[in-house]
């Protein structure tokens, strides 16, 4: 099968060139001015964007065991309606991914389900480690760490245990950083007040800035001392923006930080109006820490996006604060978000590729993705910037069927997203092949 993309705006490592793109089975074979193929299916992309397609790190989808809320099938076609043709998957599902089988019997059920490329994180527990020893370092993408607790119970919290696994692991670590006591305690204090009731917009004062800054501080010392290379998701605060640096490329830095999109978009003022459907763990919090994770967003000590794409069902989140689970659905309306900061004047499209795409590419070491090069699979991204539509329950692909920004008016549409050279979506339309792979790794 061939495809031939024509008169794209290509947005590619820090520049944007017209060219045609010329794919072939999974991979790009030719990026050049006036290409012409007889036997190749032509799309005509004047006007229109050609982007890498978006790795998105953080994503939960929820099989095996919590697949009421969505599945690695629902929410990789969602992904993929989105422009995410990659993504790498979190450790707290039922039975949470902790041991090598569980591990493999996750890419088996990607194998079979998935629309777009995958990968998992390999849970670390208290008492795991010897499992996590045994883990080829081109298996996974890395190891995960609940160092705060949310969904699922994957608390890690004996400070010798999380020393030998910074000390014993060469993937990647990722984290989730929050100070389990700082949290109780002022969960206790607004229970006294309010009973289960809590007011919403309390949650970024019992999550607090002082929980996540405690947590990643004190894991970024860890990491220093130990030598592990350790990655903080989900950054949502100002103050912690400071512990990162942007002197040292990519590639080489040692300690690094995720942003999602709703800390980037949400401010504490919304809880009024959204409630539950933007309860996150970590909390959104002021609009004063959202202008500082854009600040270092875009001045690179923050170096990726993710989504932290977490459903849970309406009914679970239309519920008072302590009974309300914490995420939300994000991986279909992420890059739409990011386009929207771009018409605003916040960001360039090349920052937005380089955030989306390269720099989780070079974070986790995949082989050939993240850009629009010959030679390279051929996952991409058509979008059109002047195309106006309203996110409404009709065009949510979510399992869960709901989504944050039900109502918003994005200017950019994804027309076309290909996965493996694999045309998985066009203008509003699933293809039911699934052409997705088992994510590959350099390192
Ligand atoms: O809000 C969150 N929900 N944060 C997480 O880290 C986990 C996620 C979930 O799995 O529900």
């Amino acid at each position: 099968m061939k495809y031939l993309i024509k008169n794209a705006t290509v947005v590619n490592e820090n520049s944007q060139k017209v060219a045609d793109i010329l794919i072939q089975d999974d991979i790009i074979v030719k990026i050049d001015l006036d290409i012409s193929d007889a036997q190749a299916q032509v799309i005509d992309a004047s006007e229109k964007y050609v982007f890498p397609g978006v790795i998105d790190d953080q994503v939960h989808f929820r099989e095996p065991g919590l697949t009421h809320k969505g599945n690695i099938e629902t929410e990789s076609r969602a992904a993929v309606a989105g422009g995410i043709t990659t993504f790498m998957e979190q450790p707290n599902t039922n039975p949470q991914t902790t041991t090598i089988e569980k591990l493999e019997e996750k890419f088996a059920m990607g194998a079979k389900s998935s629309f777009a490329n995958y990968s998992f994180l390999f849970g670390g527990t208290n008492d795991n480690l010897e499992e996590l020893k045994k883990l080829d370092k081109n298996a996974c993408s890395g190891v995960k760490l609940f160092l705060g607790s949310s969904t699922g119970n994957m608390l890690v919290d004996r400070e010798e245990v999380i020393e030998d696994i910074f000390r014993n692991t060469e993937m990647v670590i990722s984290a989730h950083c929050e100070d389990e006591t700082t949290i109780k305690n002022n969960l206790a204090a607004y229970k006294e007040k309010y009973g289960d009731d809590i007011p919403m917009e309390s949650h970024p004062l019992i999550r607090s800035a002082e929980a996540c800054y405690l947590s990643s501080s004190k894991a970024i010392d860890l990491a220093k001392k130990t030598g592990a290379r350790f990655h903080v998701f989900h950054l949502s605060t100002g103050i912690e923006t400071a512990l990162f640096s942007n002197d040292i490329p990519l590639k080489d830095k040692k300690i690094t930080a995720e942003v999602c999109l709703h800390h980037l978009w949400f401010s504490d003022e919304d809880y009024k109006t959204k409630g539950s459907l933007i309860k996150w763990n970590p909390a959104v919090k002021t609009a004063t820490d959202r202008a500082q994770l854009w600040e270092a967003f875009l001045d690179g000590r923050i170096d990726v996006l993710a989504t932290d794409h977490a459903p849970h069902t309406i009914e679970e989140k239309d519920n008072v604060y302590t009974k309300a689970p914490s995420g939300g659905p994000l991986v279909q309306h992420a890059l739409p978000a990011m386009l929207e900061k771009y018409h605003e004047g916040v960001i360039s499209l090349e920052k937005i590729v380089e955030k989306m795409c390269h720099n989780p590419a070079i974070l986790f070491e995949i082989e050939k993705r993240g850009y629009v090069r010959e030679g390279y699979f051929a996952d991409l991204v058509i979008a059109d910037l002047n195309t106006p539509w309203t996110v409404t329950k009709e065009n949510i692909a979510y399992k869960c069927g709901w989504s944050p920004f039900e109502g918003t008016t994005f200017k950019s549409e994804i027309s076309h997203t290909f996965v493996n050279g694999h045309l998985a979506y066009e203008n509003g339309n699933f293809s039911e092949k699934k052409n997705a792979k088992r994510l590959t790794f350099n390192r």
